[in-house]
């Protein structure tokens, strides 16, 4: 339940990176000595990870934001079901399996649904390494001998691909170039992770990534990175109610995209070394957005900035140019006052004076975030079902809110 219109005002200290800590827990699997990872989010996607991981022998031993993994016991092959459909990272298990392994048995990943979402990158990449894979009755198996440097580039640079191949290769035969890679901060985190953990790895940031396969893996401590997706939903919840906050643990560089259309929209941004802070005062300016792999806009905060445009000066255009199914909230800000047309993958968004309070429904977690955004902004009391898909992603996100003074409460 949230009653729009309050200012919100104050500090957040923003979490571990969901989309980080994720790839990096999968790939404690490589290792069979034990591992600990620090300001890891308490969230419901990390602790399904967690799961995936327990149901194949490993240890796991949580502690507030730290965790200490322990993959010596590994006894599965087959990742359950049930896990595999919850989440789309739970296929990143595949590749640190094989590189283990040398077998994985899985079904087809689930997730929020904002597009088909297919593999086929990954399973490219995978048959280059030396994998055969088999596929009956939705169960695909993976298995190999052993796991051979390969030269692969990928269609698209896809997040989930390159984590997947960097984890096949880091204890393959030989050298591995995987191109056309993702650029993502998140790569770079799970290239510094394996790293300590004693892989050979450069080219995280760069289009192309080189894994030098070692034999095997070290003990090792890694902090994950600030996540930058959740610094950026606050910054934009802090536009909509014009308000003033300080962000606190993130790296600016990693929001250069987003700060770059939050000034485009008139908000008044500064940068330290790990602290943004925001002021807006004026009218919202309207933008054209187009999603991009990084260092381009990113997809994640695509909808966020939809319901801040709902209620700007003029016409915004957005494009979503990564997955084919992400406006589903946009039915919802309809219901909310907004006056937005779809046109193929763009979202025509002509700015109204206000939103009105509704009960609307989430459909994905960005799209959730966006919905609160939207609620933030509203007049009235809004209620929106469907926050488990939030939980999925932000830490204390209800409780952050409230203490930077928004009026929002769990029925
Ligand atoms: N794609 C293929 N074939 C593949 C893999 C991807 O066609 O084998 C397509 C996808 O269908 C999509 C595009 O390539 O159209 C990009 O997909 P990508 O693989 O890059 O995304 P992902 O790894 O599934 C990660 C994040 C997403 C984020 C995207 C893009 C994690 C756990 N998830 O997904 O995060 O939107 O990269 O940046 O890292 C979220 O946090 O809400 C979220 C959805």
């Amino acid at each position: 339940m949230i009653d729009g219109g309050n200012r919100l005002e104050g500090e957040v200290v923003i979490s571990g990176a969901k989309n980080s800590a994720l790839p990096i827990i999968a790939s404690t699997i490589l290792n069979s000595n034990q591992v600990e990872i620090t300001n890891c989010p308490d969230i419901h996607d990390v602790s399904i990870m967690f799961d995936i991981l327990e149901t194949l022998g490993c240890k796991v031993h949580k502690d507030k934001s730290s965790v200490r993994i322990d993959a010596s016991n590994l006894n599965g092959f087959e990742i359950p079901e049930n896990l595999m459909h919850e989440m789309r990272s739970s296929v990143i298990i595949v590749g640190a399996m094989l590189g283990r392994m040398k077998k994985c048995v899985f079904t087809y990943p689930g997730g929020c649904e904002i597009g088909a979402r297919p593999i086929n990158i990954h399973l490219e990449g995978f048959k280059q390494l030396g994998v055969s894979i088999v596929e009956t009755q939705g169960k695909i198996t993976c298995e190999c001998e052993k796991l051979f440097g390969a030269d692969i580039t990928l269609d698209f640079p896809s997040v989930g691909a390159t984590e997947n191949l960097m984890l096949a290769s880091c204890l393959a035969d030989g050298i591995t170039y995987i191109r056309n890679v993702a650029r993502e901060p998140e790569i770079k985190d799970l290239q510094d992770f394996l790293n300590e953990m004693g892989a050979k790895i450069v080219g995280a940031g760069s289009n192309t990534i080189v894994v030098n396969g070692v034999k095997e893996l070290h003990e090792a401590s890694h902090t994950v990175i600030p996540d930058r997706i959740e610094a950026g939903t606050y910054l934009c919840m802090a536009v909509a109610t014009r308000g003033n906050v300080l962000l606190k643990n993130v790296i600016p560089e990693h929001l250069a995209s987003t700060i770059h259309k939050l000034r485009q929209i008139g908000a008044k941004v500064e940068t330290k070394k790990d602290m943004i802070s925001i002021r807006m005062i004026n009218e919202i300016l309207p933008v054209n957005i187009k999603t991009m792999p990084y260092p381009g806009f990113p997809t994640d905060m695509q909808s966020q900035f939809a319901s801040l445009l709902t209620v700007s000066s003029g016409t915004s255009i957005i494009v979503e140019t990564i997955f084919e199914n992400r406006f589903k909230y946009v039915n919802e800000l309809i219901r909310m006052g907004a006056n937005i047309t779809i046109e193929g993958r763009s979202a025509i968004i002509q700015g109204v004076e206000k939103l009105n309070g509704a009960n609307v429904e989430m459909r994905d977690l960005r799209g959730g975030a966006g919905l609160v955004i939207a609620g933030l902004m509203a007049s009235g009391t809004s209620e929106i079902s469907g926050i488990s898909f939030l939980e999925r992603g932000y830490e204390n996100f209800i409780k952050k809110l409230q203490l930077i003074g928004a009026k929002i409460n769990k029925k």
